[in-house]
């Protein structure tokens, strides 16, 4: 499996109102955090996030998380 982008070493803390979202997962989306269908024809597929209550959560900008598409902390032992 490659690398994804790493399109930023922070979270994307955005405020969701309940729905369905697709996480970017492969980096190259121009519309971070959400796929913007860039991932096509590489071995990169959009995560589904299913939000119920609107609030701020943190997306993983690293594309590195354990915890997808959440942010858990990974960005900060990044180079
Ligand atoms: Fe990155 Fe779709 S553009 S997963
Ligand atoms: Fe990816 Fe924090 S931004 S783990």
């Amino acid at each position: 499996m490659s690398e994804p982008a790493c399109p930023q070493k922070k979270p994307y803390v955005i405020e969701l109102e309940p729905g369905t979202y697709w996480w970017c997962a492969c980096g190259q989306s121009k519309t971070q955090p959400f796929c913007d269908g860039s991932h096509k024809g590489s071995e990169f597929s959009p995560k589904e996030v299913k939000i119920t209550e609107k609030k701020k959560y943190g997306l993983c900008g690293c594309k590195r998380s354990n915890n997808k598409p959440m942010c858990d902390g990974t960005h900060k032992s990044l180079g």
